[in-house]
């Protein structure tokens, strides 16, 4: 059975949303010559209008951050840095609670992971670069502790606040200034950080956000002014991107998208596994690149897997993102619906058996109930790309060599979890899986320590960590 709640949810009077927003450059709030509406995807409400930047606009903020990066941020020294980096990841602290609401409202995600993953990882991320300001010396990096100048940043708007946090702290940490540019659904954290960047007393100019769209974006990665590019997004325009920087000087970082395989061996916990395949593909609606969208059972324990997995998607409460018990948020946005829609359409017309949770969805708004799919071959277009919601695809295997052949037979590689009580099936697969991260008895863990990337069509470079800092310098030390 399922308990009744009565609903609980978190007050938006801790947000202040203006109706129009300009760019945050060189400290300032300039205006923008056109705007486009960003909207709560969970009721189609329109939010606010935002500036949609144009090659003026990109170029008067790298001007900017050259500007800052001559006259100021190269001139400090990495203690001072690294006390501004701590500025700001207490304010985000502070204002933690306004950061969530906000985050939930204009993306779509439940307010009990805005409030405990995404605010919460993205303070972390500044107060871990903090700390290696003024270590970069002994890090251990095998590149000059040199920054590249100015830094050109196009996020996604999955996690937009922890995007932002992954690309702006290290490049601060390492003494880059930035120009950012935020995912067109997804502008209000970034903008609720440029006031942060303001109350931390940021020189001006060291982060300039400039809202707007893929044109804005392709601006950015063209601007003749930057160093570098790191992006993170799908795997169709990284390769743009990885086209027109290859023949100048920039250095480019890419994360890209994924279909990570999460395979359940026959000796695994079942209980334990289930809630592991439930967090790798249905947290964040499963718009998450390196989510457990490729469940990879063992024949031996398939059907008792299914049917626990079953029974415990139809619990998950789909809803309003507001509420604190609502698990699943809205989809991102009607084009990202759209996509979903699509594919599982094709899952079915390629004979894969359908599956969905039985939950009553919200008439306005984006959202896609918990959906399964069994009896799914590697020729299927669900098993081979990235759906990028609450999707999961199901395969089985008979002897481990089978399970790593399935596991690595993608054009991808970001992430994979494991599920056995033997420590040597987890070291022997784990050295055999080609993935950036591979998770063991757990799914969809997060540390700034930790670096994070992919191989192959999953991306170039790797964000976080000791690795993560490397790409924000300069050269090879050798
Ligand atoms: P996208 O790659 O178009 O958007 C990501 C960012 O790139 C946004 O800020 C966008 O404005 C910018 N952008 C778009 N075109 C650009 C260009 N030509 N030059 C420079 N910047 C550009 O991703 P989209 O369309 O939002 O999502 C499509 C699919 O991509 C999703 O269904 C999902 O499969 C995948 N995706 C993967 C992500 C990841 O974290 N790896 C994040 C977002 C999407
Ligand atoms: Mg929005």
């Amino acid at each position: 059975m399922n308990f009744e709640y009565a609903a609980a949810p978190e007050s938006r009077s801790v947000v202040k949303i203006d109706p129009v927003y300009g760019h945050f450059i060189n400290g300032k709030w300039v205006s923008g010559s056109a705007h486009f509406n960003t909207i709560n995807p969970a009721t189609e409400e329109v939010l606010s209008s935002i500036a949609l930047g144009s090659a003026a606009d990109v170029d008067t903020a790298v001007k900017a951050a050259r500007n800052a990066f001559d006259k100021s941020w190269s001139k400090l020294s990495g203690r001072e840095r690294g006390k501004y980096l701590f500025r700001i990841a207490r304010i985000m602290q502070e204002r933690a609670r306004e950061f969530a609401v906000l985050e939930t409202l204009d993306n779509g995600k439940p307010i009990r992971e805005s409030r405990d993953v995404d605010v919460p990882l993205s303070a972390a991320h500044f107060f871990y670069h903090a700390g290696w300001a003024d270590k970069l010396e002994y890090a251990g990096v095998d590149t000059t502790t040199a920054p590249h100048g100015v830094v050109g940043q196009i996020i996604p708007w999955n996690f937009p606040l922890l995007m932002l946090a992954w690309k702006v702290a290290p490049a601060l940490a390492t003494g880059n200034t930035v120009v950012l540019k935020p995912a067109e659904t997804t502008s209000l954290t970034a903008l609720l950080f440029a006031q942060v960047c303001q109350q931390a007393g940021l020189p001006d100019g060291v982060v300039n956000i400039v809202t707007g769209d893929g044109s804005t974006g392709s601006a950015i990665v063209n601007h003749p002014g930057i160093d570098k590019i790191a992006f993170t997004g799908s795997t169709e325009v990284g390769k743009l991107i990885a086209r027109a920087v290859a023949p100048t000087n920039k250095s480019l970082t890419l994360e890209l998208g994924g279909k990570g395989a999460n395979i359940v061996f026959g000796d695994a916990a079942i209980d334990e596994t289930v809630e592991g395949i439930v967090n790798g593909i249905f947290f964040n609606q499963g718009h998450v690149c390196c989510a457990g969208s490729r469940l990879i059972l063992q024949e031996s324990v398939a059907d008792e897997v299914l049917e626990k997995l079953k029974r415990r998607m139809d619990k998950i409460r789909v809803g309003d993102p507001l509420d604190k018990n609502t698990d699943l948020g809205a989809i991102n946005s009607a084009e990202q619906l759209a996509k979903i829609r699509e594919l599982t359409a094709a899952g079915e017309a390629e004979g894969a058996g359908r599956w969905s949770a039985n939950c009553a969805l919200p008439t306005n708004g984006f959202w896609f109930a918990p959906t399964i799919f069994t009896g799914v071959t590697q020729a299927h277009r669900i098993a081979r790309e990235e759906i990028f919601g609450p999707v999961l695809s199901v395969l089985t295997f008979r002897t481990p060599a089978e399970a790593i052949e399935k596991a690595n037979n993608t054009p991808f590689g970001l992430s994979a979890g494991i599920w056995s009580e033997k420590g040597s099936n987890i070291l022997w697969a784990t050295q055999q899986l080609r993935a950036g991260v591979i998770w063991a008895n757990t799914f969809n863990k997060f540390d700034p320590a930790s670096p994070f990337g992919g191989y192959k069509e999953s991306g170039w470079g790797r964000e976080g960590g000791r690795h993560g800092l490397s790409a924000y310098l300069k050269g090879s030390a050798k």
